[in-house]
């Protein structure tokens, strides 16, 4: 046994005994998705619950996690801030005991190291290896930023956790306390495309030239995009998430970082979330870096790649060219995440293209998405000045460089037909078109 070894066996202990660490008020961070600690959370907030604490928080961008800090019953212990809302810790952080951050993700490991001191950093790790490190898996983006200025390091070792390559990882020796939990990793299904979903991956397919360099957001239509562009050659990743759809490309050679000018041969992301044959492609694959979320969603460094094209959704967008992607009216619904990152980089890239998609209607087609104004209430994601490609089932509008009158226009042309009637005569309403 060598002595980062001797070192693991004196920090290993239990979730309770590791929970003890924590007191009244304290922030309890976590790196995002599958490098959430959920036994760790689970236990502090047991322990707050039974030993009547209060205040404490659980931070993170997108939980995967039921935790029990979402329940009522212990919220008055231990409530949620999230940095980014989803899965099941949406209900809880619409409520009133829950709170959300607004942040663009390439801030957030800045924020963490000035204004969001994190008390307890915590997170679901890789087990370490011979020279004593752990691998933060596909859930990079902001782990080291939280555990810089933390009183307390605790990590969840699993040994389901992907070993992946990059940037980002954390030694034992920087640990306070770990525990083990060989729980599988939460997955997410691979839901089947819809009609409507293949033909707006149509459209922008026509948009992407051979050689490009792509980012995949997040939501269902990124997926259908990747199934569209299948016939390209020579991609490059670049990205914040890393899909299953992208494993696929590369697995298809549609994607093979070739001529990239910075990570050759390499796709880049921050983290990933699905099935668990992605999680097998990512172990100790080469061919994938993960890296912190401040320095992949840097838009400089996003801009060196010439055509790179962002793909992202969006909820709705106005005739203007302001899109909502995170709310529905004033309801937390998701978050900003790195969709204005990707978005500015694009448009500073030569050749670049940024791309919102959605379906032209919601609520069984009862409800356009091209709206005349946002919703009332609804937060602005990408700016009427940052916005360029808006792309529906019906069409493609480019709003970059056109007025406000040009912009309604293009903005009515990819609206479902029933509704482009009421939305010009919005249009003549707002003085956007005569
Ligand atoms: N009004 C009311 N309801 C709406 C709506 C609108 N304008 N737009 C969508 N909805 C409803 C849908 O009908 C759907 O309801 P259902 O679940 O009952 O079917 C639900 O809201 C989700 O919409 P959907 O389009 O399926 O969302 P998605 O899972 O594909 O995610 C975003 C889309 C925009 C929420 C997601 O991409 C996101 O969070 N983006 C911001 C962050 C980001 O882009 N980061 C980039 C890098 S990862």
């Amino acid at each position: 046994m060598n002595k980062w070894q001797e070192m693991y066996k004196e920090k290993l202990t239990t979730a309770e005994e590791a929970a003890k660490y924590v007191q009244s008020g304290d922030v309890c961070a976590s790196t995002c998705g599958v490098g959430e600690p959920p036994a760790l959370a689970d236990a502090i907030a047991e322990r707050a619950k039974q030993e009547g604490l209060h205040g404490i928080t659980h931070e993170l961008m997108l939980t995967l996690h039921p935790l029990k800090c979402y329940l009522p019953e212990y919220q008055d212990h231990m409530s949620s801030v999230h940095w980014f809302i989803g899965g099941p810790g949406r209900k809880a952080a619409q409520s009133a005991k829950g709170d959300y951050m607004p942040a663009y993700y390439k801030d957030v490991p800045p924020l963490w190291r000035t204004y969001a001191k994190a008390d307890i950093a915590y997170a679901t790790v890789s087990p370490m290896d011979k020279h004593g490190w752990f691998s933060y898996g596909p859930a990079a983006g902001e782990g080291r930023a939280q555990m810089e200025r933390a009183r307390v390091v605790l990590l969840e070792v699993n040994e389901n956790m992907p070993r992946v390559h990059g940037s980002q990882f954390i030694h034992i020796s920087e640990v306070t306390a770990l525990i083990e939990n060989n729980v599988p990793l939460p997955a997410t299904p691979e839901a089947p495309l819809l009609e409507e979903e293949l033909a707006i991956g149509k459209h922008i397919s026509h948009m992407i030239p051979n050689e490009a360099t792509i980012q995949l957001g997040i939501g269902g239509m990124p997926n259908a995009v990747a199934a569209s562009i299948m016939d390209k050659r020579g991609l490059g990743f670049h990205s914040e998430m890393f899909p299953a759809r992208a494993m696929d490309l590369m697995e298809a050679g549609v994607i093979d970082n070739w001529n990239k000018p910075v990570h050759k041969h390499k796709s880049i992301a921050s983290f990933s979330v699905g099935p668990k044959k992605l999680y097998d492609y990512l172990d100790d694959n080469p061919a994938v870096e993960f890296h912190s979320i401040d320095y992949t969603n840097n838009p400089n460094l996003i801009a060196q790649h010439d055509n790179f094209i962002s793909i992202n959704a969006t909820l709705e967008v106005d005739l203007i060219g302001q899109a909502c992607s995170e709310t529905i009216g004033p309801v937390p619904f998701s978050g900003t995440g790195g969709q204005s990152d990707f978005v500015r980089g694009a448009n500073m890239s030569k050749g670049g293209k940024s791309i919102l998609s959605m379906f032209s209607t919601a609520k069984q087609g009862t409800l356009s998405k091209v709206r005349p104004m946002l919703t009332h209430g609804a937060h602005v994601t990408v700016s009427k000045n940052d916005i360029d490609y808006v792309v529906t089932e019906f069409g493609v509008a480019h709003l970059k460089g056109k007025t406000a009158s040009q912009r309604a226009k293009e903005m009515i042309s990819i609206a479902h037909p029933k509704f482009r009637e009421e939305l010009t005569f919005e249009a003549k309403k707002l003085n956007l078109i005569p």
